[in-house]
């Protein structure tokens, strides 16, 4: 039998490069030899307020997106996550088993506390209950995430271990993040040495999938480099050019030592174009699929089936969970 891996993406704002290298294509990647299950995590984009017609776009275009990129509803189950109730209801079993403690550790809240950020809603601080929720439900056995979300799926992990000690040996299925050892955290083009990231301030460090081409070349080539003028991958002393380096290589399916055959002599300006060239190449394709699937009308249709699809595992695991834990009597018929 197949083993069963399970991945979603947050988009509370337009899907980036970052996603597509770190999980996207991936998800791609994987569904041909696992059982694939792949969701938008429309539920954690409202932890952070959203425009309602914003947030409606942003949903509509990332679904479009991963068909786009070649997630195929005949060999994955594709999903809006508030289509399967059942996420909730068992986050809710999981704060129950979870501690302030654990939750008070995670990067992303603390972050925030640390920027000394305002009025950070209770959803934001048991969000990384409700990502385990989505995991537990389906018994995922891996969930292929870039490097930032690690410290959520051991959450998920830990939190099944403690539940099944507790009321019954395999309640749930222990998962494990897989992690790529390239990609795995893409940069700011702007400061790479923090990552791409959705709440970037400034557009100028990140490239949308969504992104007209020709902005996305002016980014790229406005990336900042370094005064070493040697194209060599050294994350340490050269994040702005292995970054590009790790983007040139991911975006056209070779390694980097690959890539470097082709570049190692060139000037920045010249290795910049060629990264640009694979960039704007990649969006091209990408683009173009998209406006197709926006065309065709078939989204709602995936939704549809996959949130069926989706249901029927989710509940029977709920039900286990619910029973196990005592929540539900016996029925009698009299
Ligand atoms: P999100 O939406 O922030 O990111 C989606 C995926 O993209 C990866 N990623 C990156 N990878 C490489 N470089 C980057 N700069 C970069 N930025 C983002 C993330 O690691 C992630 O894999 N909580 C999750 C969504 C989620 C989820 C889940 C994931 C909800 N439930 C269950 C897996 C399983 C999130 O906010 O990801």
């Amino acid at each position: 039998m197949k083993k069963r891996m399970l991945s979603g993406i947050k988009p509370s704002g337009q899907l980036h490069i970052g996603n597509y290298i770190g999980a996207l294509n991936n998800f791609v990647k994987y569904q041909e030899d696992y059982e694939m299950i792949v969701f938008i995590a429309n539920l954690h984009c409202i932890t952070i307020y959203q425009d309602p017609k914003e947030l409606q776009k942003n949903l509509t275009d990332a679904i479009a997106l991963y068909l786009a990129v070649g997630l195929d509803p005949n060999k994955s189950t594709i999903f809006l996550q508030s289509d399967v109730m059942e996420h909730a209801q068992l986050g809710f079993i999981l704060q129950c088993n979870s501690y302030l403690g654990e939750l008070n550790r995670m990067t992303q809240y603390k972050d925030k506390v640390a920027k000394g950020e305002q009025n950070l809603t209770v959803g934001l601080y048991t969000y990384p209950d409700l990502m385990a929720a989505d995991i537990l439900i389906y018994g995922a056995n891996y969930v292929p995430v870039g490097v930032d979300q690690k410290q959520h799926v051991e959450l998920a992990r830990d939190i099944a271990i403690r539940m099944n000690n507790k009321y019954e040996k395999e309640l749930f299925v222990i998962p494990a993040p897989l992690i790529e050892k390239v990609g795995s955290k893409i940069y700011s083009l702007q400061d790479p040495t923090s990552k791409m990231s959705k709440s970037d301030k400034g557009e100028k460090g990140l490239i949308y999938l969504l992104d007209d081409p020709k902005k996305a070349r002016k980014k790229i080539m406005g990336a900042v480099t370094d005064s070493i003028n040697k194209v060599q991958y050294d994350p340490q002393n050269q994040p702005g050019i292995s970054n590009l380096l790790v983007i040139a290589a991911s975006l056209s399916d070779r390694s980097i030592d690959e890539v470097l055959e082709d570049v190692q002599e060139m000037q920045y300006g010249q290795f910049k174009g060629y990264v640009a060239d694979i960039v704007v190449k990649k969006l091209e394709t990408i683009q173009q699929r998209y406006h197709e699937i926006i065309e065709s009308g078939i989204i709602t249709k995936v939704l549809t089936e996959g949130a069926q699809k989706a249901s029927k595992m989710a509940n029977q695991r709920l039900k286990r969970v619910q029973h196990a834990i005592g929540l539900e009597i016996e029925k009698t018929n009299d």
